[in-house]
Parts: structure tokens; sequence; C-alpha cells
């Protein structure tokens, strides 16, 4: 029989002073709907220590694991290590560039960056600054390849981000933005890569689902205030459920002595 695991996934829930049980309702039952939880960036408003101890208590009745990659916004007061080891304290491991495995699915987390898409994907050229701002994409596009490297003996793999490797999922928003919510660099390690399913949040008024160019792989725009927008008798997480395969067994060391 095939193995299957049900990946919760929610971004932006731009924890305030205002979220003290609003969040924790919003999450409610997440433990028993899914398998593991993932929160796809912009977790807090500012990127305030309160408030990313208002979310430490928000989740902390969850009892199944918690994955998480920062966003913008949780850059703002520069005190994303501190908010990064709060939210660890209570659980939730903050991903950037490094992987999870659970229950034989490897997770691959990164906060990516934006840069545009396709043809009008910004250049590595011309001023300092503007070399400097693409390559913060480039150097997140590299924490996914590697990651994505570690996981290679792992058959079933999850990348979580916050900005979107795909124009298709922000669709809805104004077109002049386009460029600010994601970055085709960040898809070129899921072209080289197969990975399961993509979960992003950032464009608040996008697209729920897309794909990859190059794989037909599975995006999910999972952004709260989406998800509550278009369906706001649902539940403010998706529930994506993806089968697994089991990774082989390592070869005995005796059948390889001939
Ligand atoms: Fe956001
Ligand atoms: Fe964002």
């Amino acid at each position: 029989m095939v193995e299957r695991l049900r990946i919760a996934a929610i971004g932006d829930l731009h924890c305030g002073k205002e979220s003290s049980g609003v969040i924790a309702r919003a999450l409610a039952g997440v433990s028993e709907a899914a398998d593991v939880l993932l929160l796809c960036g912009d977790l807090t408003d500012y990127g305030t220590l309160e408030e990313a101890k208002i979310l430490a208590r928000e989740v902390a009745g969850i009892r199944i694991p918690i994955l998480g990659v920062l966003g913008n916004h949780d850059f703002e007061s520069d005190k994303a290590e501190e908010v990064t080891s709060i939210l660890a304290d209570a659980g939730v491991r903050i991903l950037d560039g490094g992987t999870f495995m659970h229950r034989d699915v490897g997770f691959a987390g990164i906060k990516g960056f934006c840069g545009g898409f396709g043809r009008g994907t910004l250049g590595h050229w011309g001023e300092p600054v503007l070399k400097r701002f693409v390559q913060e994409a480039i150097d997140e596009e590299l924490k996914l390849e590697t990651a994505l490297a570690r996981l290679h003996m792992v058959p079933t793999r999850v990348v979580l981000m916050h900005y979107s490797p795909v124009r298709a999922t922000v669709i809805g928003e104004p077109e002049e933005i386009h460029a600010f919510l994601g970055c085709s660099r960040l898809e070129e390690p899921l072209a080289r890569n197969a990975v399961a399913a993509v979960f992003h949040g950032h464009a608040h008024r996008g697209t729920p689902e897309g794909k990859t160019h190059a794989r037909g792989t599975p995006v999910y725009n999972v952004a709260w205030p989406l998800t509550r927008r278009l369906a706001p008798e649902r539940p403010a997480y998706r529930v994506i459920e993806i089968d697994v395969v089991p990774p082989e067994e390592d070869v005995p060391v005796a059948s390889l002595a001939h």
C-alpha cells in the first residue's frame, strides 16, 4: 500500500499584537488534519521579538512537527536571528537552506527572493547595488540547490519558501509588482530535481495553484489572506496529501565485496 503524508501549509500569518487567540483559532484542528505543518514566511508583521513570542504561544498546542521559513516582514526589525531562536524554542524549525526528514519525506526550505519571471528576470548586470540585489536571488537559488542535493537519496521531497518560484501563482496581483513577488531563478533547482510539491506565500492576492514549467510540479500559494478570501468557510491552512515513495534500502556492504 502506498503511504500518504498530509501536509498542512499556511503563509503570511503576520502575527502582531492583535493576533493573540486569532492564529491559534485559525490553526485549530491542524494536528488531526495533517502530519506536518508548514509556515511559509511573514510569520510576524514587523519581525519584533514581542510578535515572535506571541506566535510561539499561538502554536504551543500543535502536536505535529512545524517547519517554517522567514519572509520579508520577519526581517523588518533586523532581529531575524532572535525571531528564529524564539520560534525554535517553541518547536518551530526555521529552514534557511536547511532540510528536515519526516516519515520518509525530505523537506527543504528557503526564504527565496524577488527579481521577476521568465524573460523579465532581472539580470546580474550594471551598478554594484543592482548586482547585490540580484545576488540575493542567486544565493537563495543556491541554498535550495544544496538542500535538494543533500536530500538526493530521498525519493519524496517537498519545498517551502516565501517568495514564488513561478509567475502562475502571483497572477491576480497588479502586474507592476509581479517582479517583487518572486523570481524564476528559484525555479531552476526545481527543474533539475524532482519534487512532489512546492508551497509559498507572499502573494496575498495571487492564485492558489500553479505548476513549474520544466516538470509540472504543483506549486501552492498558501498566503493566508488569499485562502481566507477565496474560501472563508474552509480552514485557514491548505492540506495537500502526497504519495510517499520509501527510500531504497542501503545496499549491504557484503554484497559489494566481490
Ligand atoms: Fe505577507
Ligand atoms: Fe511577504
